[in-house]
């Protein structure tokens, strides 16, 4: 080719990409913000996100997959753009701060194909000052109305270098790895929330909102530092199978100045989700709880029945007695019910919902609870047994109904993969405990809980899209390394582990993490890479509207001093807060009772000791406090001398800095109470 003509073609398919024509821009409400939607000269549509005035997301593609009709890429125009303010408060029934502020602009783009069948679409952009949502919406159309959708081919082409944090998306281990650290350009395969700090100092987390009948995102990197959308499979035919018109789950980009910053930012995720359809829900009653639990997990109890038995009448009625004696509105009883004799993880079937082992009295251990004041919390391992669960389903909560047992955890234990569900066809299916089928699932179970007024737990979940918010029964869920790594984990959770989860996966909400095992050590003696004071600051980073004493009754008993904290420590909030934090290093947080003017400090390091300063300017001003401040210890390391902690107290008042001393795998727990007056 003449060296002109080539200079020449390709001056025109520079042109042809600068030429990209830019459909529609929204800014967010205080301009920090900005979106583009364009279609480039292909009609290939995308977006690009700048802040202050800097591109931080380079033109990222839009579009799907089908399997049955061609893709949803290229060949678009602009058909006709509308934008919208908002800006409206809500209320929380429950949560980490009463008070929800949703603003932004919205942007809405409808898109036709150039040519026949000129299918449509709409990408929806909302454009928070903190974050940006967006979704596709399907208009009811002859030409695309049963959507077969094999991938979405949604990108996020981050501009900058930086550090990533994630685990491993499509693994058997579902969401329980520990969390890694690694240039964003050398991410795999990754879950959300994937949360980045970019070489400019920029925190952004990509997750998503409102998963409802829909396949998770997982985020695979295609080159450089360019994240696009895998959704997790069926295991028939599409990946998605949806009937138009319907919208997708909102697409999230939290986007803040530091770690903090995002963790505030997470709100967006409730945001994007729709107003709760539960109505009055009163009858939920944040609280604690504990339970015939860590025992088996230490192996000193079993599941299982026989001669170590952990679900006995004698044993429940004890852990109702200290529950009842210290303030537990909650007891937990994991093993009652017929179904975990053998290999339980392989066994769903074998599982009764209805059914207690014959030294468990279910009837009398309900009463004899709610003549102390106490109320059983259920529970339902499925083993992943979606299929048999789900025939038992109404047998299990009018059960739990008529019992007064009003919270249930349920239980998915199985691989990644190893989900039996029945499908259209009467056969049973393999499905991955993120796919379309689970998403459908666990909103079954949650709505047949809500009418009979019953709060779900799930472990080995489907991951929090912030759903508590449309349907606030869904309280708390697993979905990442819980304390029962410190049992048998190989290895237990690190000291970072704590700072890692503040900053990614409890951006996605209440984690049932089960704190507060002050013994520290698992199965076999093996010791926790954790300091005493560090277990106390946990009720207050990892926050659960129902949380867990997650111990021993007679390792209470060992340690009283420091158990007084766990019995004071409210689980519902006005007000949160995040003095200091970085990503995997530190993290404190601050938080006001929602029943009292107390406020509760907590506060984790890793392996690193440091000192943090923390002012207290968040108190109310002209009040004196009583603060009980449980610290590290002198000479505390999680290594050497990990039950060193130090208790006093002090009166403080707004406007006084505290220096909070973390030992290596060390923490902080402080309680301020407010003086009457
Ligand atoms: C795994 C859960 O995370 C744990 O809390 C529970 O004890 C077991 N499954 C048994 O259901
Ligand atoms: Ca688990």
């Amino acid at each position: 080719m003449d060296r002109h003509i080539a200079l020449a073609l390709l001056l025109v398919l520079c042109a042809g990409i600068a030429g990209a024509e830019t459909l529609g821009t929204v800014s967010s409400p205080g301009n920090v913000l900005s979106v583009s939607v364009t279609v480039n000269d292909e009609g290939r549509p995308g977006y690009s996100i700048s802040r202050g005035g800097r591109e931080i997301v380079s033109e990222s593609r839009l579009g799907f997959w089908l399997t049955d009709a061609p893709k949803l890429e290229r060949n678009f125009r602009g058909d006709g753009v509308q934008t919208r303010s908002v800006d409206e408060t809500w209320e929380q029934p429950w949560g980490e701060r009463r008070y929800v502020r949703d603003r932004y602009n919205e942007l809405r783009v409808r898109l036709v194909e150039k040519n026949p069948p000129q299918r449509a679409l709409t990408v929806v952009f909302r454009a928070f000052d903190d974050g940006v949502g967006f979704r596709y919406e399907f208009p009811d159309q002859p030409q695309l109305r049963n959507m077969n959708i094999g991938e979405e081919l949604t990108e996020f082409a981050i501009a900058d270098a930086g550090t990533a944090w994630w685990i491993p998306g499509g693994e058997w281990n579902r969401y329980e790895y520990l969390y890694r650290r690694t240039a964003l350009g050398e991410v795999a395969q990754a879950h959300t929330p994937l949360t980045i700090r970019t070489d400019a100092g920029l925190h952004i987390a990509i997750h998503e909102a409102a998963l409802v009948d829909y396949s998770g995102m997982w985020l695979r990197r295609v080159d450089g530092t360019r994240l696009k959308a895998v959704l997790s499979p069926a295991s028939q035919g599409a990946k998605v199978k949806r009937t138009a018109p319907f919208s997708t789950p909102w697409r999230v980009l939290l986007i803040a100045e530091n770690a903090g910053a995002l963790y505030m930012a997470s709100d967006l995720i409730l945001n994007l989700n729709e107003p709760n359809k539960l109505g009055d829900v009163s009858w939920f009653k944040p609280s604690k709880y504990i339970g015939i639990w860590w025992g088996m997990h230490l192996g000193t109890w079993s599941w299982a029945s026989g001669p170590q038995h952990g679900a006995t009448t004698a044993h429940t009625r004890s852990y109702i007695d200290f529950a009842a004696k210290n303030g537990f509105r909650g007891v937990l009883v994991e093993g009652w019910n017929v179904g975990w004799d053998g290999d339980w993880f392989a066994n769903g079937e074998t599982f009764s919902f209805t059914q207690p082992y014959p030294d468990f009295d279910l009837e009398g251990l309900a009463e004899y609870a709610k003549s102390k004041g106490v109320h059983l919390v259920g529970h339902h391992e499925t083993s992943a047994n979606i299929a048999h669960y789900e025939q038992q389903l109404a047998a299990g909560l009018d059960l739990y109904q008529r019992l007064g047992i009003d919270s249930v955890k349920t239980g998915y234990v199985a691989d990644a993969g190893g989900v039996k569900a029945l499908g259209d066809d009467g056969q049973i299916h393999f499905e991955w405990h993120d796919g379309q089928v689970m998403s459908r699932h666990h909103l079954k179970v949650v709505t047949e809980a809500a009418k009979r007024h019953i709060a779900v737990v799930a472990h080995e979940p489907i991951k929090d899209t912030g759903l508590r918010r449309t349907y606030p029964n869904w309280v708390s869920r697993e979905g990442a390394r819980g304390m029962e790594y410190n049992a048998w984990g190989n290895p237990p959770n690190p000291p970072e582990h704590e700072a890692n989860l503040v900053f990614t996966r409890m951006l996605g909400g209440p984690f049932d993490f089960t704190p507060g095992v002050l013994s520290l050590k698992g199965k076999g003696g093996q010791p926790f890479q954790s300091t005493l004071a560090k277990q106390l600051a946990n009720y207050i980073i990892l926050y659960a509207p129902l949380q867990m004493a997650a111990d021993l009754p007679e390792n209470y008993r060992r340690y009283p001093a420091p158990f007084q904290f766990i019995k004071d420590v409210p689980t519902d909030w006005e007000q949160t807060l995040v003095p200091n934090g970085e990503v995997g290093d530190y993290a404190t947080i601050v938080r006001k009772d929602r029943n009292s003017g107390d406020w509760y400090l907590g506060s984790v390091t890793d392996e690193n000791a440091r000192t943090l300063q923390v002012k207290l300017d968040f108190l109310d001003p002209g009040r004196v406090y009583r603060a009980q401040i449980y610290r590290d210890g002198a000479n505390a390391d999680w290594r050497a001398h990990p039950f060193a902690i130090a208790i006093e107290r002090r009166e403080v008042r707004r406007g006084d800095t505290l220096q909070l001393k973390l030992a290596p795998g060390g923490g902080q727990a402080i309680r301020f109470q407010l003086v009457p007056g």
